[in-house]
């Protein structure tokens, strides 16, 4: 309601600047498409803020895409407003006191004050009643949050350093990856149905952020969590790891598309499809799979170091392993070398990086490792 009174007053400069941030957003998009790999230039990093649907005030940065947002905002506002009204309270009477009571001579002494037990039983029974309030009300909103209904659809989320990996258990073959390469689509989910997921990581704590829906939560090895909402709006939403997991962490980020319920289907199959394109040639193929798999995540096309060693100019060298042995990565030596590499990265690992690469093997077809290796040969 603060909010909505400095709307008020300020409305015309309120939605400039949401105009202007719309189109830095858009820029910024379009900059990120061609930027090199490695890091991300600024306007890149700004272009991750976009927020492709529209808030449902202009002074609101988020829109209220989930059925959880409304009461999150509700009771988020209620609790400002309670301690903007408290604030003015306390501080306007310690002003108010301040002069009421201020010396009048030098001399004066202050009165005897012991205490007031109507005052102290107030100051401490109304804020407790308020705090019980806002438990209650927080409570049956958490409640809300940790009780999946039995009819929502079950998504697998899996987080590593610095990716997450999106399976649905009720779409066999379906696997979407973040990557930071547009479109960025890292989940789709149809609107109006509940979905439920199912959270681990592979590495160290993750934690699943859609501010959009306002909810996140853990993603911990050793363990899975749960967490659900029902998006109620049709649009791409940012998604960010929320717990900070490594150098790259401030990357480990998505979009979660939500589409019609029935177009759900079709577009998870476009988006998840792994097949070569009529007329595409390997190499391109791979080159997809690179991106659409997130491959990219840890291995540059550029010769910059990333988690893994980069792909450039991979095919012909000789790289030597962690156990002290090398390799010339060429012939039929070195695409067994790469395909086990992919299938079971620890096998040989390449001296000065960690045996941190998750297995392959069951997640990429035999066609899928054919088309990666001719598109590493393409990298020179
Ligand atoms: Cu993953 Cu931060």
């Amino acid at each position: 309601m603060i909010l909505n009174l400095l709307m008020m007053m300020a409305p015309e400069a309120a939605g400039k600047a949401a105009e202007g941030a719309g189109k830095a957003a858009e820029a910024a998009g379009n900059a990120a498409a061609s930027a090199a790999p490695g890091m991300p230039s600024a306007e890149a990093i700004q272009g991750l803020h976009k927020f492709p649907v529209e808030a449902p005030h202009s002074w609101a940065t988020l829109p209220q895409a989930s059925t959880f947002a409304e009461g999150v905002d509700t009771l988020y506002l209620f609790i400002v407003a309670l301690s903007v009204f408290f604030f003015v309270l306390v501080m306007g009477a310690m002003f108010w006191f301040m002069h009421k009571y201020r010396r009048l001579s030098p001399d004066q002494k202050t009165s005897s004050i012991t205490h007031n037990g109507k005052i102290e039983f107030l100051w401490s029974a109304i804020p407790a009643v308020l705090l019980v309030v806002i438990f209650i009300w927080g409570e049956i909103d958490f409640v809300k949050q940790t009780a999946p209904p039995s009819d929502a659809i079950d998504i697998r989320v899996t987080g590593q350093k610095w990716s997450w990996t999106v399976e649905y258990p009720d779409y066999p073959g379906k696997i979407l990856t973040s990557n930071n390469v547009e479109p960025r689509v890292t989940m789709i989910v149809p609107k109006g149905r509940p979905i439920r997921l199912t959270m681990t990581s592979r590495d160290v704590i993750h934690s699943f952020y859609i501010p959009a829906f306002r909810v996140k939560r853990d993603v911990v090895p050793g363990r899975y969590t749960n967490m659900w909402f029902e998006p109620t709006q049709v649009g791409e939403f940012n998604l960010f790891c929320a717990e900070y997991c490594g150098d790259q962490h401030s990357r480990m980020t998505g979009i979660v598309k939500v589409v019609e319920p029935e177009l759900f289907e079709d577009i998870l199959a476009d988006y998840a499809k792994l097949e070569p394109n009529e007329g595409e040639s390997m190499a391109d193929f791979g080159g997809r799979i690179y991106s659409i798999r997130g491959c990219n995540a840890c291995h540059s096309t550029d010769g910059s170091a990333k988690v893994g060693p980069s792909w450039k100019g991979l095919w012909g060298k000789t790289e030597s392993l962690a156990d002290g042995s090398s390799i010339t990565v060429d012939g039929a030596d070195g695409e067994n070398y790469l395909k086990e590499s992919i299938l079971d990265p620890n096998a040989k690992v390449v001296s000065g990086f960690a045996p941190q690469m998750p297995p392959y093997a069951g997640q990429l077809s035999d066609q899928h490792i054919e088309a990666l290796i001719a598109y590493i040969k393409t990298l020179k």
